[in-house]
């Protein structure tokens, strides 16, 4: 996962489930799968009236880490961690199993987040999360991943699902085709990421395609190409219905809204005017509804409580200092904002520090990244604890 400066030079959902049902509710159905088919109607906020769902996978990750943990503060700010919603990686034709486990346990009252995330090449920009596939396997990506994932999701109707596909593939494509690895995946990202909407666009689903984040395309020069890449591919996979917009600052650090921007007073602030992530989705979402697709967002606010870290506004590895943002919410004061979401699984690292490793990547080792640093997605105990500390709003 990274992020690249594109331009050349450049709060669980708890919604109002109405108090007097609650009331009537015992645990036991309030853990019920519904009873009948879930609908997601395009045009409708599928997080609007539903929790995004706490998953055991985050959860047990962090019950693993906590054996080794005896400050009581931190395990009782970690359990409520746990019991945050957020969305579950599947970046490994080894995880797809764990789809099926994920409809099982998502009650009616939730929805459940998966991020789409096994393109064959990669993190074509960047080396920390290059994936398991090499350019050329699409067939395999097809077979192997999306489709026996398709399958777990239609074997489970009644489970209500979103989707953020593939983040930062198609926004890669747009900055960075000079490079030779992000030229030769062009074709498996655009078929690649067509093929997962097309394959996975069942009733019960929600699917935001990746559009990167507003100090990438959101450069004066990137937002139309951009919007074009993204509604390209859209029409590509046949405009598919469950396809509800497109996903912002996931696994980033950016505020959804901040005046002055953090890097408003950089020498090149005049070349972008999506300083924070709100003008971002506001400025962007007009331009893919003009490619006419569905054009609302949801946004990944699981790491941005702290601001002011980075020494570059492209510095996405480990930013040190950083702490748990807002708390998953389809209460965003922006009617084209869908919902802020935690994709990121907090603690979860985003690239090694160890120069000598395979998957190293030079961002990893910036003055502003937290250091030692296992490989990405690994657990990181001292950055997870770091997270808790400055988490706004508190864990109190
Ligand atoms: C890693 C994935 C991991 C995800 C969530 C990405 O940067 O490449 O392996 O699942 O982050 O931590």
């Amino acid at each position: 996962m990274k992020f690249t400066l594109g331009l050349a030079a450049c709060a669980a959902v708890v919604v109002a489930t109405p108090t007097k049902t609650v009331e009537k509710r015992d645990a036991s159905q309030a853990n019920a799968a519904c009873a009948s088919a879930v609908t997601l109607a395009a045009g409708s906020n599928p997080f609007s009236g539903r929790t995004l769902h706490a998953n055991s996978a985050y959860a047990s990750e962090i019950a693993a880490a906590m054996q080794s943990v005896t400050d009581t503060s931190i395990l009782a700010q970690a359990s409520k961690v746990a019991q945050t919603g957020s969305f579950l990686w599947i970046d490994t034709i080894a995880r797809v199993p764990l789809v099926a486990q994920m409809m099982t346990e998502t009650p009616c009252t939730d929805i459940m987040g998966l991020v789409i995330y096994d393109l064959p090449g990669r993190d074509c920009a960047a080396k920390a999360s290059n994936g398991e596939l090499k350019t050329g396997e699409l067939a395999k990506y097809k077979s192997d991943y999306i489709d026996p994932i398709a399958a777990a999701i239609k074997a489970a109707p009644n489970v209500a699902v979103a989707l953020i596909i593939e983040p930062d593939s198609l926004p890669n494509l747009v900055t960075n085709a000079n490079l030779t690895t992000c030229s030769s995946s062009k074709s498996d990202y655009e078929s690649g990421v067509a093929y997962a909407l097309k394959t996975l666009n069942f009733p019960n689903v929600a699917m935001y395609i990746d559009a990167g984040h507003g100090g990438w395309l959101g450069w004066d020069a990137n937002l139309k190409p951009g919007a074009a890449e993204i509604t390209k591919v859209y029409t590509a996979a046949g405009s598919p219905k469950q396809v509800f917009g497109f996903s912002t600052n996931v696994a980033g650090w950016n505020a959804f809204s901040l005046s002055p921007g953090e890097f408003s007073t950089a020498s090149d602030a005049k070349y972008n005017k999506c300083q924070d992530e709100k003008t971002y989705i506001d400025t962007f979402s007009p331009l893919i509804k003009s490619g006419g697709m569905p054009a609302h967002a949801i946004m990944d606010t699981g790491r941005n409580a702290v601001q002011g870290l980075r020494a570059a506004w492209g510095d996405w590895c480990n930013v040190n200092g950083a702490g748990f943002g807002v708390r998953p919410t389809s209460s965003t004061g922006d009617s084209l904002v869908d919902a802020f979401v935690w994709v990121k699984p907090g603690g979860e690292s985003d690239g090694t520090s160890d120069t000598t490793a395979d998957r190293y990547d030079s961002f990893c080792g910036h003055d502003d990244a937290f250091k030692p640093a296992p490989q990405a997605g690994q657990w990181n105990e001292a950055y997870f604890e770091m997270l808790l500390k400055n988490a706004k709003p508190a864990f109190s």
